[in-house]
């Protein structure tokens, strides 16, 4: 059974984008490859933040993951600090890793522009993450669009460290990402993608009424003054394709021959979109209120994570070393 492996940082809350992009597909691929699923607090770090609020961030993304779907008995679910393999085969990347590499990555171009002062963890933020795929020798990695870049560096240094120390046959595999239908979601602004940092963003835990107050708001085609006005779904940003995420295929053809028939306005149809999104969201609201009640059993299932994570890093690093030269760890 060949492996996955994904990253999701606790920086942010789990909203739609990220849950149409990469977590969802995460919990249909779970049962047909052995799955590691990785909230990646070391990422978090490199950014200002508060200590305090990390922990209970981390905590609530797990809690997240979980009341979506992602099943403890089916994948490896596990917090990324709690494996310190990690960090040791990032610094082994370092080294293997052309600096002009990481400065060209648009990720880094766009966080660092909005620093002050830009530390270097920063800039070897996709190093780590080229660690997290290959100690698990992953070469699917489930994420959507904008993780695209940063996969194809972990090709390199796959290469790269393959070259030097595995000549004869590849001891790394060369991960490439698994996308969705929904590979970039737009935010409710219609202009970027969805994204917590620009604040364009529906959190999969609000409430039935804010997520209504948010979808009333959300912009539409712009062809559409009034309701007798007719639309082209494909320029409607942020509805149509949540609709073609969350609606059954009968209602999203409905959806696209009203728009164009005008046969109804922007709010029936958003309406219809709320109520299809509610009865996939409700149940995973109530699954994390059950969860957040229940700390014990959340420490205990990452905690199993992260032990049965490390019964492969280890041997993964403990290989690496073993060719590199570099005595393993008493
Ligand atoms: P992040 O929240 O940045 O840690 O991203 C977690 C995962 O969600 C990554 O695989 C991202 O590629 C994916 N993702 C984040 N935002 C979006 C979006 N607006 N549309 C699609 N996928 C997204
Ligand atoms: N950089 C990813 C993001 O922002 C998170 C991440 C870290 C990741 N390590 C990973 C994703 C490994 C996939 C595989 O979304």
């Amino acid at each position: 059974m060949s492996r996955i492996f994904s990253g999701i940082q606790p920086s942010g809350e789990l909203h739609v984008g990220n849950y149409l992009g990469a977590v969802r597909n995460w919990v249909s691929l779970q049962g047909e490859y052995e799955a590691f699923f990785c909230v990646v607090n070391y990422h978090a770090i490199t950014l200002p933040y508060a200590a305090a609020d990390l922990r209970l961030r981390t905590r609530e993304m797990a809690i997240g993951l979980l009341a979506a779907g992602v099943d403890p008995d089916r994948c490896t679910l596990f917090v990324q600090s709690q494996v310190p393999e990690h960090a040791e085969l990032a610094w082994i990347f370092n080294t293997l890793t052309p600096l002009g590499e990481l400065e060209r990555q648009t990720q880094f171009k766009e966080k660092s522009a909005r620093q002050e002062q830009v530390m270097a963890g920063l800039l070897n933020y996709p190093v780590l993450q080229a660690a997290d795929i290959l100690l698990y020798l992953a070469d699917l990695v489930p994420v959507g669009e904008d993780q695209i870049q940063h996969l194809e560096l972990s090709r390199v240094i796959a290469r790269n460290w393959n070259s030097r120390f595995s000549p004869d046959e590849p001891f790394f595999p060369e991960p490439k990402p698994r996308l969705t239908p929904t590979r970039r979601l737009v935010g409710l602004d219609g202009k970027g993608k969805m994204s917590k940092s620009i604040g364009n963003t529906i959190g999969i835990m609000e409430s039935p009424d804010e997520i209504w107050g948010k979808l009333r708001t959300a912009i539409t085609d712009p062809a559409r003054k009034t309701k007798n006005d007719p639309g082209e779904p494909d320029d409607c940003p942020v509805i149509y394709p949540l609709h073609r995420a969350f609606s059954p295929p009968e209602t999203v053809k409905l959806v696209e021959e009203n728009c164009r028939g005008a046969k109804w306005g922007c709010v029936e149809c958003k309406r219809v979109l709320h109520e299809n999104m509610m009865a996939e969201l409700a149940p995973v609201r109530e699954r994390a209120a059950e969860l957040d009640a229940n700390d014990a059993k959340v420490t205990q299932i990452l905690d199993a994570g992260a032990e049965k994570a490390r019964a492969v890093s280890s041997r993964t690093i403990a290989e690496v070393k073993e060719r590199m030269g570099l005595p393993l760890a008493r």
